[in-house]
C-alpha cells in the first residue's frame, strides 16, 4: 500500500480448504477479486468501503497489508543476515498509509507520526502495540520469535510506541512464508469466527467452517436446511444468521448437545435484538436420533452436518454403524434430485466406505480436504440421487420426546453422544481455544 493510495489492501485468514468459497463470498459482498493463497485471501478494498470488511462470514482474522515482500532469497540467508533484512526493510518502508486506514477503522485517535527528534519532551498520544511473528517454510535459519522481537524493537527505536504483549492497540503482524513476507496490521481484536458462540463444547465448530459448509451446499429461498447432529448448533446459527429466507432446523441425541445449541441461539437472539433491533432466528432445535428421524420422507432439502469423528466423540468402531444408518435415514428425508448433503469429518474411510455401498443414494459431487486444528479433514458435497430407495424398510418414526422411552436410555447403550463418553476421551479441551 503506498501513500494517497484510496485502496487499502486487505489479507485474511480463512478455514484452510476454503479459500475459494471464501474469494466467492468477497466477489458478492465486496464487489472485488480475492487472490487466494493457503489459509488466506487477499484484495483490495476502497477506503471508504473499509468497514465493510466485517460483513464476511467465513474469516477468521482481517488485517491490513502494510507491504509485502515477493520472493527475496535474503530471508533465506544465516540467521543474522535474514533478521538484519526484516529489520532494515521494517524502517525502509512507509507505515502511514496502512495506520492510517487502521485508525480510520478503529475510530481510535493516536499520534502516529514518527517523533521530531528536535523536541523529545513533547507529549504524545501513542499506541501501544506488539508484533506476532508467523512463518511457513522449512528454509529459515531464524524463529518466529527472533523475527518478533528484533521488528518490534526496530518499531519501538522508530515510533516510541510503547511493547504491550496482551491487550495492545496495535497487533503487527509479519507472515512469512518461504521467501515471502507479509508486514500487516490486524484490524479485528478477537477472530470473527467467535461472533455466535457463547456455549462452548469439547467439538464446538468454528462458525467460519460452518459458513463454509453452508456456502458448499448453497441453500437456495425457502429450502429446509437440517443439522440433525447438531452439538452446540454452530451449522444452524450460522445458517440462519446468513440464510434469512431459509427455515433452519437442527437436533442432537445428546441432551448437553442440544441445551448448549438452545443457549448459543438465545444468546444470539438477545443480541441481534440490542444490537440490530433483529428479531428471533428462524431455527427449532429438536432431539432425536439421526439413524430413526422423525421426519416425512423427502421433507428436507439440505442436510448440513458435522459429524462424530470417532476421537473427541463417539469412536471410530461405532462410526461404522452410525455413518450407515445416518446417510440412509439422510437420503429417505431428503429430496430426490435437489437434495443435498454437506457433511464433515476426519473418519474419510468409513465415510468413503459408506459412500460407496449407497451409490443409488447419494452422488459425491466435491469433496475439501480441510484442517481442523492440525487435523486433516473432508467436507463432502453430496446429491441425493433420483433413484429410488428402500423406502418400505424406513417407516417413519417418532421424535425421541414423543416416544420417551428411547431418549436417555438409547444414549447411554450407544454410548455416541453422553457426555461421559465426551470426557472418557480424555481429550475433551480442544486445542485452538475451544474450537474444532
Ligand atoms: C462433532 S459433534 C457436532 C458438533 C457441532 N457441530 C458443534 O458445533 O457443537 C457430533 C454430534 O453428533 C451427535 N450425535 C452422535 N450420534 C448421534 C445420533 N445417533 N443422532 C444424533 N446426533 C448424534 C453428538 O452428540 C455430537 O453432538
Amino acid at each position: 500500500m503506498e501513500t494517497g493510495d484510496s485502496i487499502v489492501e486487505i489479507g485474511a485468514t480463512v478455514p484452510t480448504g476454503f479459500e475459494y468459497l471464501i474469494k466467492e463470498e468477497c466477489k458478492e459482498k465486496l464487489e472485488n477479486e480475492a487472490q487466494c493463497r493457503r489459509g488466506k485471501v487477499y484484495f483490495p478494498i476502497k477506503f471508504e468501503d473499509l468497514h465493510k470488511v466485517i460483513t464476511l462470514r467465513g474469516v477468521d482474522n482481517v488485517f491490513i497489508v502494510a507491504k509485502e515482500i515477493v520472493k527475496d532469497e535474503r530471508l533465506l540467508d544465516e540467521k543474522e543476515a535474514a533478521i538484519k533484512f526484516l529489520v532494515n526493510f521494517t524502517e525502509g518502508f512507509n507505515w502511514l498509509p496502512a495506520l492510517n486506514a487502521w485508525q480510520s477503522f478503529t475510530g481510535t485517535n493516536f499520534d502516529l507520526t514518527l517523533p521530531d527528534p528536535n523536541n523529545s519532551s513533547e507529549q504524545r498520544n501513542l499506541p501501544s502495540f506488539r508484533v506476532t511473528c508467523t512463518r511457513s517454510g522449512q528454509r529459515h535459519k531464524f524463529g518466529s520469535p527472533d523475527g518478533a522481537c528484533h521488528i518490534g524493537g526496530k518499531i519501538n527505536d522508530m515510533y516510541h510506541w510503547p511493547v504491550k504483549m496482551k491487550n495492545s492497540d496495535l497487533d503487527i503482524m509479519v507472515d512469512i512464508t518461504d521467501d515471502s513476507v507479509i508486514f500487516g496490521i490486524a484490524l479485528t481484536r478477537a477472530s470473527l469466527h467467535r461472533r455466535n458462540i457463547t456455549h462452548f463444547g469439547p467439538t464446538t465448530l468454528r462458525p467460519t467452517v460452518a459458513y463454509g459448509m453452508l456456502r458448499l451446499a448453497n441453500p437456495k429461498p425457502g429450502e429446509v436446511v437440517c443439522d440433525p447432529m447438531c452439538g452446540g448448533g454452530s451449522v444452524t446459527i450460522e445458517g440462519a444468521c446468513s440464510w434469512a429466507s431459509n427455515y433452519f432446523v437442527a437436533a442432537d441425541i445428546n441432551k448437553v448437545g442440544t441445551e448448549r445449541a438452545v443457549g448459543n441461539l438465545t444468546d444470539m437472539a438477545a443480541s441481534r435484538k440490542i444490537e440490530q433491533g433483529k428479531g428471533a432466528l428462524m431455527n427449532d432445535v429438536l432431539r432425536w436420533d439421526v439413524c430413526k428421524l422423525p421426519l416425512k420422507t423427502n421433507s428436507v432439502d439440505v442436510f448440513i452436518s458435522d459429524m462424530p469423528f470417532g476421537k473427541r466423540m463417539g469412536s471410530k468402531y461405532r462410526n461404522w454403524q452410525l455413518y450407515e444408518q445416518g446417510l440412509r435415514e439422510m437420503a429417505r428425508v431428503c429430496r430426490p434430485t435437489t437434495g443435498r448433503a454437506v457433511l464433515l469429518t476426519q473418519d474419510k474411510k468409513c465415510m468413503q466406505k459408506t459412500l460407496y455401498q449407497f451409490t443409488t443414494m447419494w452422488r459425491k459431487k466435491t469433496q475439501l480436504f480441510i484442517n481442523m486444528g492440525g487435523m486433516s479433514a473432508c467436507v463432502y458435497l453430496l446429491q441425493r440421487c433420483k433413484d429410488k430407495l428402500n423406502h418400505e424398510d424406513s417407516s417413519e418414526n417418532t421424535p425421541m420426546e414423543e416416544s420417551g422411552d428411547v431418549a436417555d436410555d438409547n444414549m447411554e447403550e450407544s454410548g455416541d453422544g453422553a457426555d461421559d463418553n465426551m470426557e472418557e476421551s480424555g481429550d475433551g479441551a480442544a486445542d485452538d481455544e475451544g474450537f474444532k
